[in-house]
């Protein structure tokens, strides 16, 4: 049989990782998809600039639509990154009846919708497997593995910079940009690492999950996003000595009323595996209702972890060749006519128990005017901790965790708890889950 053609567009991180993993195990892979795959075009920005990885046997071009364009590939794979350029690249290889594969969760998040009533008009797909954690397979988990399950609730760590920033300042005490220096010559950060360090990154896959998992459709601009700079040495210490680990969440929950879609420091008890997740490690935690919880664990960011994504994807793609469009697995997991529009909860309707830490002169009578700010919200406190003075600053800190409440409450009682005069600044808040089944 004829070899697929794929057109590649981007010689990047996953791009080099895409053709090694390609050409490294080219014998299994044509096995297991029935047909060779072969690259035959790939474009970048600059086609000279020296690789370590070969493009023997590709063509090169720096005209990007001269890829999606080329009526003999039957694939386009789009690992350029970026929602304008590439939203134009995308659409436009749809409209030339090709196939689409795209690690881009940036693109997915935001012209998902668009792009896949594209697809589904013009009866191809777009496979997206490497968007989300990288090379775990979570999207076919999801869509497929679980298909028999009402999800109750989802939390990941979903980006791989940020989980390894933390992880090397942790461990070793480095420092926030040595480290994210180092993520971003090892392949792993975003093109703009402020999209892996503000949570923007998490908040496009936490979009992409909640709306395989629900059935909803991707809604990224409803989601809640936090990022990383937050968390302190002092806060991880503190977090320790009671039993967690701060790690940075995406979490979607489908609660009565809506959906909770949410990305922010976590801290989470220590003795869950996913509090154990270290480096570029990624992992997801699906609670369904007949199956419970199951988790799933791989590298989430990297060369060939992603390049696996990938290649499964286009061995999938290859495999539906001859499949009929309607039976095809539906992009979002449920058939497009069947989503559904409850609401995503704004994050002052979200749920959650939180750690809270809070400077105060030592006065007497404050504990008391800090537990009656909670208690007027209704606010139950799980547990304290008071820390030895501060020299500098003659403020003691009071460490408190509370039961699970929502937001909303908490809004109010710290702004009365920072009004009193015996509070010194601002409190510090970080949201804390149990992630046990409700
Ligand atoms: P890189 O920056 O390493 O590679 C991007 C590639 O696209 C380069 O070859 C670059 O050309 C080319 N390119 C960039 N801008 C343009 C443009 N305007 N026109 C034409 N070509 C262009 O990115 P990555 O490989 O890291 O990421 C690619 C995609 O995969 C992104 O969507 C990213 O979010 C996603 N992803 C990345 C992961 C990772 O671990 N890195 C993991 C999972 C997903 P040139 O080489 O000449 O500069
Ligand atoms: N920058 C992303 C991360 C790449 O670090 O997780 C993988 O999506």
């Amino acid at each position: 049989m004829e070899p697929v053609k794929v057109g590649l567009l981007g010689l990047g991180t996953v791009g080099g990782g895409t053709i090694n993993v390609l050409k490294r195990n080219r014998d299994e892979i044509t096995r297991r998809a029935g047909r060779e795959v072969k690259i035959v075009i790939a474009s970048a920005r600059n086609v000279n600039k020296k690789r370590n990885f070969s493009t023997a046997g590709i063509s090169l071009t720096t005209d990007p639509f001269a890829v999606v364009n080329r009526t003999d590939i039957d694939v386009v794979v789009e690992l350029i990154g970026g929602t304008e350029l590439t939203l134009e690249l995308v659409l436009q290889a749809i409209q030339n009846g090709k196939h689409v594969v795209t690690a881009n969760k940036a693109l997915i998040a935001i012209h998902g919708n668009e792009i896949f009533a594209a697809a589904s008009n013009k009866g191809v797909m777009v496979a997206f497997e490497a968007a989300v954690a990288g090379g775990i397979p979570i999207i076919k988990a999801l869509r497929e593995g679980l298909a028999g399950n009402k999800i109750e609730w989802l939390a990941g760590i979903i980006n791989g910079t940020g989980n390894f920033i933390l992880t090397e300042m942790r461990d070793k005490g480095s420092h926030f940009a040595d480290v994210l220096a180092q993520a971003q010559a090892l392949g792993y950060a975003e093109a703009d690492p402020a999209f892996d360090v503000e949570g923007i990154d998490a908040a496009h896959k936490l979009t992409i999950l909640a709306a395989i998992a629900f059935g909803i459709p991707l809604q990224f601009e409803k989601a809640y996003t936090e990022g990383i700079a937050s968390i302190t040495r002092e806060d991880v210490d503190n977090a320790a000595e009671l039993g967690y680990r701060i790690k940075h969440l995406g979490i979607a929950r489908h609660v009565d009323h809506g959906i909770e879609l949410r990305v922010h420091p976590t801290l989470i008890p220590d003795r869950r595996l996913i509090a154990n997740v270290d480096g570029v490690m990624n992992a997801v935690l699906v609670q369904g209702d007949a199956v419970g919880p199951t988790l799933y664990y791989g590298a989430g960011a990297g060369a060939d972890p992603t390049a696996s994504a990938v290649v499964a994807d286009i061995v999938d793609v290859v495999r539906s060749l001859t499949a009929d469009p309607e039976n095809r697995v539906p992009h979002l997991a449920f058939q497009p006519d069947t989503l559904s529009d409850v609401p995503i909860l704004s994050v002052e309707e979200i749920t959650t128990a939180y750690y809270l830490r809070i400077h105060v002169m030592d006065k007497p009578g404050v504990l008391a005017d800090i537990t009656r700010c909670l208690a007027d919200q209704s606010i139950s406190i799980e547990a304290m901790i008071q820390k030895e003075e501060n020299e500098e600053s003659k403020t003691v800190p009071i460490i408190l965790l509370t039961h699970r409440l929502q937001e909303k409450q908490m809004i109010i009682a710290i702004q009365n708890i920072e009004a009193l005069n015996s509070v010194v600044g601002k409190v510090t808040r970080i949201r804390l889950e149990h992630l046990i089944a409700d």
